[in-house]
């Protein structure tokens, strides 16, 4: 093995093993360590077809004294369950995954970057029907999955900002749909969306709510946040974004610091009002957005790097993340 911790970035990378787990009869399996990062499965699996396939997305960080310690990973639990109620697929017992998670990662602990490089490893767990089947239904087996790799920091020059493009042409959810869970075909949904933004220079697009198209929903991977020019935390209050635990934790480390913070609905011309704008999620916890074209309109942020209030917030909250500041909501977790 021979990593340059300095040169990773987000690419799929095999590890020393994954952990699955196979549901049948109404059980869940023990799980399984394996090197393989292949499966055999039947091409009339039910996932191929008729798409029931969730994931998650977490990281785990080597903290400054040498520890490793894995990020709300209860938090991910608890939302691959919501996921799968909603796709009829199984629940999975959180405590054990949790402990899932752990063991992955303890298995690969050589592949966490070492502290200092601004990298972590990601945790992707992902989980998917495997009967073979021809009419439409819910599958009768399931693979929960486990996989890890190593991944460097986002930007490498530090965090730059990024245009975004309002998606008026289409949307990544309907209103009463799924997008309030991490169902694989979200993403599938919001490809063409975002090939569209980047046709325009705009490396994220940002979708509204589908109902009604007047207020502000969510980036492509990422939550919308913003910072008012009197120091409020503003984020969307929508039934069709996916709840973010970054800006669930966000928000939670904005109240520490004293701001008042407001879950709302947000109307797309508030954007001219806004000191600070940024897309927050695991990947970057906070990509500040330098400019917003909707249309003839741009919304102009008139920044070239992090703004000071969201540079405040990314500096607490990976604080926690690499262990440097006390982590006092108990949100990390130590692996042996
Ligand atoms: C659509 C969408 N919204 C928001 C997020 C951010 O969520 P989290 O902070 O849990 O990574 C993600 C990434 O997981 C996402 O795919």
């Amino acid at each position: 093995m021979n990593i340059e911790w300095d040169k990773l970035g987000f690419g799929f990378m095999p590890t020393k093993s994954n952990i699955r787990f196979h549901y049948e009869n109404g059980a869940w399996s023990e799980g399984v360590l394996t090197s393989s990062f292949d499966i055999n499965m039947s091409v009339a699996a039910n996932v191929f077809h008729y798409g029931q396939a969730i994931f998650e997305g977490m990281k785990a960080f080597r903290c400054k004294d040498g520890t490793i310690r894995v990020f709300r990973p209860d938090a991910n639990a608890r939302r691959i369950n919501s996921s799968a109620r909603q796709l009829l697929m199984p629940e999975f017992p959180e405590d054990k995954f949790v402990e899932a998670v752990k063991t992955v990662v303890a298995d690969n602990a050589d592949y966490v970057p070492p502290f200092g490089c601004g990298g972590s490893l990601y945790i992707r767990p992902v989980m998917f029907g495997s009967t073979p089947q021809m009419g439409v239904g819910p599958s009768k087996a399931y693979e929960l999955i486990i996989m890890v790799m190593p991944v460097g920091a986002y930007y490498k020059n530090g965090i730059k900002p990024v245009d975004a493009m309002v998606s008026r042409d289409f949307d990544r959810a309907a209103p009463h749909g799924t997008g309030h869970i991490k169902a694989a075909g979200n993403y599938a949904a919001s490809l063409l969306s975002s090939k569209v933004a980047k046709d325009n220079h705009c490396p994220v697009a940002l979708f509204l709510d589908p109902g009604s198209h007047t207020y502000i929903d969510e980036f492509g991977t990422s939550n919308f946040l913003a910072i008012t020019k009197d120091g409020k935390y503003v984020t969307s209050l929508s039934e069709s974004i996916l709840p973010s635990i970054t800006n669930d934790s966000l928000l939670t480390v904005a109240a520490d610091l004293g701001m008042p913070v407001e879950r709302r609905k947000v109307r797309v011309e508030e954007l001219a009002d806004f000191a600070e704008v940024a897309a927050c999620g695991t990947a970057v916890v906070i990509t500040p957005v330098s400019r917003i074209f909707d249309g003839d309109k741009v919304y102009d942020y008139h920044c070239t790097e992090i703004g000071p209030v969201l540079k405040k917030l990314y500096d607490r909250m990976t604080g926690i993340q690499y262990g440097e500041y006390p982590d006092t909501h108990n949100w990390t977790v130590v692996v042996k």
